[in-house]
């Protein structure tokens, strides 16, 4: 009994605290009635500059605000205590924005997508069922560490150089991720008939790549009008959808399960139906493709710009020849993405009213969590927008050398909903990077920006040029 009053009593105190302050008390930006802020939001840069003008009204009003940008309306989040109290309160089925636009796709197509799209008891326990695979450090199916192909890519992307720049370097980088995600899913059968499938995956890193250049396109609008004035870019996200899954499809019917290293086998094996299978793979694909292409080419792009960093790596590898990842490519790994979170925003609908930041915010009211802003912020990384993965390394006392909060830098989100492919996607960039830094030496020579593209990529192509050791 006292157990149980203990539990109430700590889940009341969690919930509100007496001097809790009402939601209408929220900082907030004089805006006009209907549009709210959106003037003054598009003339700072609209979308693509978001993480500039979110951080300048924390400046402004503190480190919770509230906002109507259009017609969507959030309170803003950049403190990491304050962001830790989101995910306690997120429930047993936490609850994610979705982009308009694909959430229309699957409706008008009457299709069904996979964990990132599911909800309630399915998305629990088919993401209990697939914690247990994927975030095991050493389940990644076999084959993942072709070196034979790596290798083969790298030298391709010599060849085909202009004088040492890689050409379409973000593509070919999508490319790198589907074949790993399709060794991941298909195991020794896709290398066993790698050459078979290249065009696809090719066809397929394309594609790609094009749903997220019109689904950006797209997040100006109401998908619903998009659609029924037929609208050129509404037609094309349409043509990126269907291709990618159906490239995904053929990639996957195509295969010849023969081993049982892969996922798809290991779902199969669990009596998952095919269908729900294929779709929970084809969104892993598709969750697969950018973000890590984009995680590693932010990484690339601080050591070609870094070269005191690179010669560091280069060292370590060499003494370090029997694993992939030394201690320094971890922290330099953290540290880019600290400074180049993916997923610049993540989003939360809490299930019931609870206090943060001392004010009450009702159940299922927007709260968007200010990745970006909050990984550069002084508070918790001295001499924040530096490139320093040596404020990763632990003292004796256990503590990171210049991080005052880890977890004040959310990559890959927290809690429930956090991303399943983490652990898959390090591995991979680890390879990827370890290999090309064996034999290459980089040099990265433009400086670029920040441009929101819903995920965080450079504001113009990277000129990587790269030469053999
Ligand atoms: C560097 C690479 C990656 C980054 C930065 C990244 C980041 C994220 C983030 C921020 C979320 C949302 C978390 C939240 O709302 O709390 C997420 C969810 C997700 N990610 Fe990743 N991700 C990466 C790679 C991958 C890979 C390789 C896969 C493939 C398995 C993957 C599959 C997913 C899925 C399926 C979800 C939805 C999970 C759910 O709703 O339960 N991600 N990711």
């Amino acid at each position: 009994m006292m157990l149980k009053l203990n539990r109430i009593k700590y889940v009341f105190h969690y919930n509100y605290s007496t001097n809790a302050k009402p939601f209408e008390e929220i900082p907030s930006p004089k805006g006009l009635p209907f549009v709210g802020t959106l003037f003054s939001f598009i003339a700072a840069g609209g979308s693509t500059q978001l993480h500039e003008y979110i951080d300048k009204r924390h400046q402004q009003l503190g480190i919770i605000f509230q906002e109507k940008l259009g017609p969507i309306s959030s309170v803003f989040l950049n403190d990491a205590h304050e962001i830790r109290k989101v995910f306690v309160g997120e429930g047993k089925y936490p609850k994610h924005v979705l982009p308009d636009c694909w959430l229309l796709y699957n409706k008008i197509k009457g299709y069904q997508r996979g964990l990132y799209f599911m909800d309630g008891e399915e998305w629990f326990m088919y993401r209990r069922l697939l914690n247990d695979k994927l975030l095991k450090h050493d389940y990644y199916g076999h084959g993942i560490q072709n070196d034979y192909l790596l290798q083969k890519t790298f030298e391709i992307w010599l060849q085909n150089s202009k004088y040492g720049e890689i050409i379409d370097l973000e593509n070919q980088l999508y490319y790198l991720s589907i074949i790993f995600m399709m060794s991941f899913t298909l195991g020794r059968s896709f290398h066993d008939n790698v050459d078979k499938f290249l065009p696809n995956v090719e066809k397929l890193a394309l594609v790609v790549k094009d749903i997220f250049k019109w689904s950006v396109k797209l997040s100006i609008l109401p998908a619903t009008l998009a659609s029924s004035l037929n609208l050129p870019v509404w037609n094309n996200f349409v043509t990126a959808v269907d291709e990618s899954i159906k490239l995904t499809t053929d990639l996957l019917e195509g295969a010849e399960l023969k081993a049982s290293d892969g996922i798809l086998y290991f779902l199969l094996d669990q009596n998952i139906p095919i269908d729900v299978a294929q779709r929970i793979i084809v969104d892993f694909l598709l969750a697969a493709g950018d973000t890590t292409a984009l995680a590693t080419l932010w990484i690339l792009y601080l050591l070609g710009r870094h070269k005191n960093i690179q010669d560091e790596l280069y060292s370590d590898i060499q003494k370090n020849r029997d694993s992939h990842e030394t201690r320094l490519l971890r922290n330099i790994i953290k540290e880019s993405m600290r400074l180049y979170p993916i997923a610049p925003f993540i989003a939360r609908y809490l299930p019931q009213e609870t206090e943060i930041a001392s004010y009450l915010i009702p159940a299922n009211h927007l709260i968007s969590i200010s990745v970006f802003n909050c990984s550069r912020n002084e508070k918790y990384f001295p001499k924040a927008n530096k490139f320093e993965p040596k404020r990763w390394d632990r003292l004796a006392n256990g503590k990171y050398a210049e991080v005052n909060d880890p977890y004040a830098t959310l990559p890959y989100g927290m809690g429930a909903r956090s991303c399943i492919g983490r652990n898959l996607s390090k591995v991979q960039i680890s390879i990827i990077i370890n290999k090309l830094i064996a034999s290459y030496e980089l040099e990265v020579r433009n400086e670029v920006g920040v441009k929101l593209n819903m995920v965080t990529t450079p504001s113009q192509p990277i000129k990587l040029f790269l030469k053999k050791r």
